[in-house]
Parts: C-alpha cells; structure tokens; sequence
C-alpha cells in the first residue's frame, strides 16, 4: 500500500497508462518498491482511451511525472510523440517505459527482459527448440527476439488478422536473418499446420485470456510439446495454463514477465536497482 504520510509537496509523480488499467498490479508492486526503498516517488495508474493519449502525452511535462509505463492499446501509437528510443524499443517498434529525462521523453521496451527472466526463472531451455508462437503484436515481437537471442530451432507464428501477419513478416524480414514462419489463426486452432506436431514449446502472446477466453488449443496436435508458456497474466491462472497442467503440461502464466519488465522500469525511472523480492512479495499478497 502507498504510505500516505510521506507524499510532500516535492514528491514525484511515475504512472502506468493504458485502457483498460483497472486490472493492473503494477501500482501495487512499484508502491512497494518505493516504500521499501524510501524513495520519494508515488506510482498510479491512469485509463486514458486512444483518443486521449495526444493530451496525456503533451502533458506529462507539465506535470511532476519522471516516467511511466505504456500497456495496451498505446505501445505503438505513443512512440511518435517521443523523442527517442533505446535501441530495443527501436527494434521492437514498441515502448513499455517511458522516462523523461531534461524535457526529454526517452522510450524504451522492458518486455523481453521480463520474458527471458521468466524463462530463466522457469528453466526452460529453448536452445534447438520448435517454437509455436500465437500472436504477432507488440508481446509477440518482444517475445520473438528472445527465442531468437536463445538459439531456437523453427519458430512459426500464428495470428488471427492478415493485416498485422504481414505487418510482423515485414518487421522481421528487417530486423532478423533468422528465418519466420507465418501462418493463419485457423491452421492453429484447426491443427492443420503440419509444424505443430513438432512444437517443444507452445506460447501465447495474444491477448486472450485477459478477460479469461479460452484458446482452442488443438491439443492432440500439440501433444510433444513439453511447455505451455501464457504472457497474458490474471489474479487466477489463466484458462490456457490450467487447461495445460490438467493436460500434464509444464506451464506458467505472464506473472513472472510482469514482475521483471516492473523491475527494470523501475531502475529506469529511479536510477535504482529494484527490489525484487519485495515486489515479489506485493505482488503475491494482491494475488491472493
Ligand atoms: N506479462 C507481461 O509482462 C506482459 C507484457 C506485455 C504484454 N502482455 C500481455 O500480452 C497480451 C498482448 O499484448 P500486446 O501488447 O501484444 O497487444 P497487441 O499489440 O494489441 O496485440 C494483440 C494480439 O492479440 C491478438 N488477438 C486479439 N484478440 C484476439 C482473438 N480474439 N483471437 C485471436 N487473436 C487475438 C491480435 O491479433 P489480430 O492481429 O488478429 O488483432 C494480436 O496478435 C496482452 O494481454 C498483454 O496484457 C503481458
């Protein structure tokens, strides 16, 4: 909980802007942080619609905010109203964090480091792997560029819409030499797509089961893969996650990826390490 008693008149302001934010856990966890590290910083959360954003933005000079956290739907919109990007958030196309540093408002993407610690926390290996990866949005790209730092085999996406399939084909026909499979959401959820008997590791970074629906996961044509892995996170598990262990799957929700995209945007915004098993512990508590 924010410690009331020590906001002053010289206390600074960070946030998170999205729409929907109601579900958030960040303020809960970057609060905690701030406490722990007695910093003079109050963290809030702001739902501001797309047709907002152009005055959020424009704004936050105006206000004490040294920095906040972008989520969907912003990610992309945002970036041409900043005036520059660390090389990641280039690569991406896409910003989580934004600082703002002598009237300079600096973007950056913290998503794939949380991805590989989740990883890393995990134990999941992915070198050698067949990859299916769901999605080809801002996750799904931050998602992308780890397995490829982590030396996967084959990866093929899945994504419902054409348009943002060619979108993301073009985007890593620029950006990478590996090669990328596209396919279509129906070949997914049909099991037609021949790969999918071959797939070692099954990830979701679309955004279904925010509002908990269920994927159609041809689980007959996935049965090799040994790890389910979901970005999308709930108070719960997600519906993919607990249909995957009643199947007898290895697999985990986007938990861990938030705690540690918050932990580096908070060094970002602070200058400070974070502590991480304070917002570990915060975390936990608003789950329960
Ligand atoms: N754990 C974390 O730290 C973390 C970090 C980042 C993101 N996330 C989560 O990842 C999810 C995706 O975020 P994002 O930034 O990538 O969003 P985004 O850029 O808006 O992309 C959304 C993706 O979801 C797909 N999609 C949406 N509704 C669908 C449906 N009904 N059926 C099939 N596909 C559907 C979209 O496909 P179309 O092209 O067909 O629209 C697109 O590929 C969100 O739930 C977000 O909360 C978690």
């Amino acid at each position: 909980m924010v410690q009331q008693n020590r906001i002053t008149a010289e206390t600074k302001l960070l946030g998170l802007i999205g729409h929907p934010v109601n579900h958030s856990l960040s303020p809960v966890f970057q609060n905690a942080a701030l406490n722990a590290l007695k910093l003079d910083y109050v963290y809030l959360a702001f739902d501001i619609s797309a047709d907002n954003l152009i005055n959020a933005v424009c704004t936050l000079r105006t206000w004490r905010l040294k920095g906040i956290n972008v989520t969907v739907p912003h990610k992309e919109k945002i970036i041409q109203w900043l005036d520059r990007l660390d090389d990641t958030a280039l690569l991406l196309g896409a910003v989580n964090v934004v600082v703002l540093n002598d009237e300079e408002l600096v973007g950056y993407n913290t998503d794939g480091i949380g991805f590989a610690k989740a990883l890393d926390f995990n134990q999941v290996d992915l070198n050698g792997k067949n990859i299916a990866l769901l999605g080809a949005g801002g996750a799904a790209r931050a998602v992308l560029s780890v397995l490829i730092e982590r030396g996967i085999h084959k990866v093929t996406v899945y994504n419902r819409s054409l348009e943002r399939s060619l979108q993301f084909q073009q985007w890593v026909k620029n950006s990478f030499t590996t090669e990328v499979e596209i396919d279509s959401w129906e070949s997914f959820i049909n099991g037609q797509s021949s790969f999918l008997n071959q797939v070692d590791v099954l990830i979701n970074a679309t955004r279904l089961g925010l509002n908990r629906e269920f994927i159609e996961v041809p689980w007959n044509n996935v049965e090799n893969s040994e790890w389910i892995i979901d970005v999308v996170y709930h108070r719960e598990e997600t519906p993919l996650v607990r249909e995957a262990r009643k199947k007898g799957k290895k697999a985990f929700d986007g938990k861990i990826m938030l705690l540690y995209q918050g932990a580096e945007s908070f060094r970002l915004f602070t200058g400070h390490e974070a502590p991480i098993e304070v917002m570990e512990r915060a975390l936990n508590e608003a789950l329960r």
